[in-house]
């Protein structure tokens, strides 16, 4: 058991998901690994002239364009749309690299939402900032004057939050938009998973220009689409910024393939079309199935009963997870233990397993049987 635990203990959240790769079933990252729709199926044949298309049209109007799909489609309206406030990146973690990079000289103390996808501090402490945890409660229904270090130049949400889905509502984003506004603080918004949870999609461009505060927001579409990885990340940041988020882009990328941009319009296009039915029914006949399945041992409960989003949390009593994890992985299923999500108190995610819902059903029924039938064995 020792071993088990000093192996997962070890790497980070990513190295772990690299580990499942090649596993019958890979319940590990939360990256998109379903059957395409009908919809997606038809874009993908259409990639050849996708392609031509790109060439051909101007790099500026088609960036624009995706941006805007996505953002719309996403009902963002009210997202800053004069040149420059919104940059693409490859990914969502080279938009957090880029604006780690632009924050060094002018803030020290970031203050982060606790537990989040450790990727996010991670990159904070590489680039040496004083990490704060802030409690989800606390952003939720907490006192932030009291609570969030007064001497915190940014302030770092992830909403929906990875792993347990909590949305920020636009109450809630308002007072943390206010806290930073009061000491011209920044905030920082991760809404990479904002396209499982209709509760996320009122515009927060609207609540945040309204409060005038200093901000950035990391869109991403990688979690969203089957896409193997053609992807790309959005930093968009206030007119007040004052932050070098533009050089900081130019000293580590020219742009994007106009090719993934043209991908990721078609892509917003179509969903906008079509509404988010579709994928969300998907994620949530995987969360039923999990919770059912589950619920014939007696040792797992739901710790986030309204989360929405392509990942679910399950805790586990009797069992450390990182061992729980080691045990499955024997038999072929890989799922994610949640110490690392805890990046300021990793003994606290010892309860927890994540598995990922963005895969067919029966990978994900077939795989959480295994898991409960293991749970029976060794009650
Ligand atoms: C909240 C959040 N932000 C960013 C990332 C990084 O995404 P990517 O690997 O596509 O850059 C992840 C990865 O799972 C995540 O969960």
């Amino acid at each position: 058991m020792e071993r088990c635990i000093e192996k997962a203990s070890h790497k980070n959240l990513t190295q772990l998901e690299l580990l499942a790769m090649s596993a019958s079933y890979n319940l590990s990252d939360g990256h998109a690994r379903q059957s395409l729709t009908i919809s997606q199926q038809k874009i993908i044949a259409g990639l050849p002239d996708l392609f031509a298309q790109s060439m051909r049209e101007p790099f500026e109007e088609l960036e624009r364009g995706a941006q805007r799909a996505l953002l719309h489609a996403l009902g963002q309206y009210s997202y800053p749309q004069e040149p420059g406030r919104v940059l693409s990146c490859y990914a969502s973690s080279v938009a957090m690299v880029i604006l780690a990079r632009a924050m060094v000289d002018t803030v020290s103390t970031v203050a982060l939402v606790h537990p989040t996808f450790d990727n996010i501090p991670d990159i904070l402490r590489t680039s040496k900032f004083d990490l704060a945890p802030v409690e989800e409660e606390v952003l939720h229904e907490g006192d932030l004057v009291a609570n969030v270090p007064p001497e915190a130049g940014c302030l770092f949400i992830t909403t929906p939050n990875n792993p347990t889905g909590r949305v920020l509502t636009a109450d809630r984003l308002a007072l943390a938009a206010q806290w930073c506004a009061e000491r011209d603080a920044l905030l920082a918004l991760d809404t990479s998973f904002r396209g499982f949870d209709v509760r996320a999609h009122y515009d927060h461009y609207a609540v945040l220009a309204e409060s005038g505060c200093r901000y950035v927001v990391i869109e991403d579409t990688g979690k969203l689409w089957p896409m193997q990885e053609l992807k790309a990340g959005f930093l968009v940041s206030s007119p007040n910024v004052r932050l070098p988020l533009q050089l900081a882009h130019t000293e580590i990328l020219l742009g994007i393939s106009p090719f993934i941009l043209s991908l990721v319009r078609s892509l917003a296009l179509s969903v906008a079309a079509e509404g988010w039915t579709e994928l969300h029914q998907h994620i949530a006949m995987n969360r039923t199935a999990v919770r059912k399945i589950l619920s014939e041992t007696q040792a797992v409960s739901s710790p986030d009963p309204d989360n929405q989003v392509s990942v679910e949390r399950i805790a586990v009593t009797g069992w450390d997870t990182r061992e729980l994890w080691s045990t499955l992985r024997e038999g072929g299923v890989e799922v994610l233990p949640c110490c690392q999500f805890y990046w300021a108190e990793p003994e606290r995610g010892a309860p927890y397993l994540r598995i990922a819902l963005a895969r067919d059903h029966d990978s994900v029924s077939v795989g959480v049987e295994r898991l409960r039938d293991l749970l029976l064995e060794r009650a």
